[in-house]
């Protein structure tokens, strides 16, 4: 396994090391004048309109030169380093409406919005609401102020736009989850191997069969792809309910690795999104994490990241484990459809 493997990884255009991608640019999306101004005409267009924002579709948003911009971005995601930061959006300009327009329709041109909970909404405020994790059933990380151990999101790649920054901290951090498996299998392939098999995860409450885990791989080799599932904080959570077997040394020694490595200065990018910003990463070879931050007491300035999850046209095939998972069944499926 791990000799076909290392060869795949090493290969792998989203294996890169935090310290090179930082003396790179090509991974910043300006919008130019043009592109600024076809977005104001289109998110004015649609907040006049008397439809639903969430049923407004990709032609109610005409975007002749940002949508193919857009769409180009997707080579990026997935068969290139897998993220990008889009920047010039006029958030200070903008109240929530606005910025949920403005972020519905750049969406469109990427790909397909995917759910991102038990509900079914489409768009997340991610903003303190003052509530934890620990000891709730269903709140979950983004709903809070702390510090996030690196993980992934759902759907095949998630959206995060920047309306307003805190009072201070909020840095985002992000990582190749390939490099890291990489560093990982040169220095523990036992660990390696360990992640390649099946850890139970917590699924917050927030699946419609009312199922309180998921049990699948951390990393999958699949399709001569490697791809990532990690949710450290949700796998210990998991570990609350009984019936739910123990972690063993090994499972929590590769959990812990994953987390060290990924925080080495050598590895991990660690910037600021500023308003305007949409940092847009692919789930399955990128794990991100934040800093802690800290917020203003005038609600108006307060920290409000808008988070969309999507499904894009040139997404990769995904493993058997993936189907009917919490947060993965509607990418699995529309590939299924293809
Ligand atoms: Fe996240």
């Amino acid at each position: 396994m791990n000799s076909s493997l290392a060869q795949i990884i090493e290969k792998d255009p989203a294996n890169w090391r935090g310290k090179d991608m930082m003396n790179r640019t090509n991974w910043r999306a300006s919008l130019t004048e043009t592109h600024k101004y076809e977005l104001k005409e289109a998110v004015e267009k649609a907040q006049s309109s008397k439809a639903a924002l969430l049923s407004l579709e990709k032609c109610d948003f005409a975007l002749p030169t940002l949508g193919p911009f857009l769409a180009d971005l997707n080579t990026q995601l997935e068969g290139g380093p897998g993220f990008v930061v889009i920047e010039g959006l006029p958030a200070l300009d903008y109240d929530e409406n606005a910025g949920k327009t403005a972020l519905w329709g750049v969406g469109l041109h990427m790909g397909e919005p995917a759910k991102q909970d038990g509900d079914g909404n489409l768009l997340h405020s991610v903003r303190d609401t003052g509530q934890k994790v620990d000891g709730s059933d269903n709140i979950r990380s983004y709903q809070t102020n702390d510090q996030l151990s690196f993980h992934n999101d759902g759907a095949d790649v998630f959206l995060l736009f920047c309306l307003r920054d805190g009072k201070s901290g909020g840095m985002s951090r992000l990582v190749s989850s390939v490099a890291v498996f990489d560093e990982l299998l040169k220095r523990r392939p036992d660990l390696a191997e360990t992640l390649l098999q099946d850890y139970w995860f917590d699924t917050r409450g927030q699946r419609t069969d009312g199922a309180r885990v998921e049990v699948m791989p951390v990393y999958h080799h699949h399709h001569g792809l490697l791809t990532a599932n990690m949710k450290y904080r949700y796998i210990h959570t998991a570990q609350r309910f009984a019936d739910v077997p123990r972690l063993t040394q090994n499972q929590r020694d590769a959990l812990e690795m994953v987390q060290d490595i990924a925080n080495e200065p050598d590895m991990v990018m660690e910037f600021t999104l500023n308003p305007g910003d949409i940092l847009v990463a692919n789930n399955y070879v990128t794990l991100h994490g934040r800093s802690a931050f800290e917020d203003w007491d005038e609600p108006d300035k307060r920290r409000h990241m808008l988070r969309l999850w999507l499904t894009i046209p040139n997404g990769r095939p995904l493993p058997q484990a993936f189907k009917g998972s919490r947060i993965y069944a509607e990418a699995y499926e529309r590939r299924m459809e293809r």
